[in-house]
């Protein structure tokens, strides 16, 4: 089963669209590529490989054949449609949040937990995108100095909340700029040349889920379950590419020069920063990239063994499309150790 058969369920949508061209520039090892999208989509067609591919509809039928379906059309169809997937031997790679936090399901970003993959699991779920940021840029000081809170503030652009979102922000722009009305459809505040707390539900204890996830995630994937995340998410009127800002003490000292030479040499991570110019990573610099930029550590005089750093990183791509294909590029990779012995 080296060639597989493959399914993208949303791939319609902005992680969706990632997905497909990253399937073709990292040589996924396939045979067949089946598209599904909703109802909404049904009769029209995708691009791959200068193919036009059909859009199917969600049925059992549909899965019949394949081998491996990476999910990133949202937490219904993940809940209604993963399982009937897996009844049908598929294995899935869900990018939705609901099955991140169940205790069977491994949390995955290679750089971190590759660990927890073996060729017979069958369904691996991909974090939030700020979660999967944040923990890039984290894991590898955890691993030397580890770390017991981290105070996160994101800037979070309109692409984490989909395809229409970064419309809207466009079309809300040009009104505001042109001095029209604009009703909007998907953000719930004023968007263009404004800011607001992150738009998913609130608590009642005033947190946003995206700042839930942020903590719960972590301490799923950082395998410390009293680890303190405190967040504050903040969605910006950036199209793509979110920042964070993390404050992060550690139960040891670490200096700066420490933290520097950890990340140099961290998997997936690339220092971006001249300090000389005041130049640090932008959304403009990530947007693109497979990378998760870097810099701006500084110790934070005000708390013991505290370093700031400022992370940068295209959520479509390492928070979302290129962390779930790097979950099936493992799928394949195990599989293949599994049968070198045997051959
Ligand atoms: N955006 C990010 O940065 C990010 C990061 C991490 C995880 N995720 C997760 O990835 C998933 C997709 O996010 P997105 O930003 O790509 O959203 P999006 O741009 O809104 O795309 C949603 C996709 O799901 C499809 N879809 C919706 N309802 C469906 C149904 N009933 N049956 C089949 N397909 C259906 C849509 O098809 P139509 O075009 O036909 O409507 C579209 O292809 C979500 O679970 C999200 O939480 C997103």
């Amino acid at each position: 089963m080296s060639f597989l058969n493959v399914a993208i369920v949303g791939a319609t949508g902005a992680v969706g669209q990632e997905l497909l061209s990253l399937l073709e520039k990292r040589h996924f090892p396939m045979r067949e590529l089946r598209c599904f999208a909703s109802s909404r989509s049904s009769g029209k067609t995708v691009l791959f490989k200068e193919e036009l591919l059909p859009l199917l509809p969600l049925s059992e039928n549909n899965f019949k054949g394949i081998d491996l379906a990476i999910f990133s059309a949202g937490r219904a169809v993940s809940k209604e449609w993963v399982p009937i997937a897996l009844q049908q031997g598929v294995k899935v790679v869900d990018n939705s949040s609901y099955f991140r936090m169940d205790p069977d399901v491994p949390l995955v970003i290679p750089e971190i937990n590759s660990h927890l993959l073996t060729y017979s699991t069958q369904l691996i779920a991909s974090p939030n995108c700020s979660t999967t940021l944040m923990l890039m840029a984290l894991a590898p000081l955890h691993r030397h100095y580890k770390i017991e809170r981290i105070v996160a503030a994101t800037y979070q652009a309109a692409s984490g909340a989909g395809l229409l979102a970064m419309k809207e922000l466009e079309a809300e722009t040009l009104a505001h700029l042109e001095n029209r009305p604009y009703t909007r459809s998907v953000m719930p505040h004023p968007y263009a040349f404004n800011l607001f707390p992150h738009n998913s539900p609130f608590t009642e204890e005033g947190y946003a889920e995206e700042e839930i996830k942020m903590r719960e995630e972590a301490r799923k994937i950082l395998e410390e379950p009293t680890l303190g995340v405190h967040a504050t998410c903040v969605r910006v009127p950036v199209l793509r590419a979110h920042a964070e800002a993390l404050n992060v003490t550690f139960k040891s000292p670490i200096s700066v020069a420490e933290g520097y030479s950890l990340l140099k040499n961290a998997p997936g991570i690339t220092l971006l920063e001249d300090r000389v110019t005041n130049r640090f990573a932008m959304p403009s610099d990530a947007t693109g990239q497979d990378a998760v930029f870097c810099g701006r550590l500084r110790q934070d005089p005000s708390c013991a063994n505290t370093l700031d750093l400022w992370v940068v990183g295209d959520q479509l791509l390492k928070g979302a499309a290129l962390n779930a294909l790097q979950i099936a590029e493992l799928l394949v990779k195990k599989e293949r150790c599994e049968y070198c012995p045997k051959l």
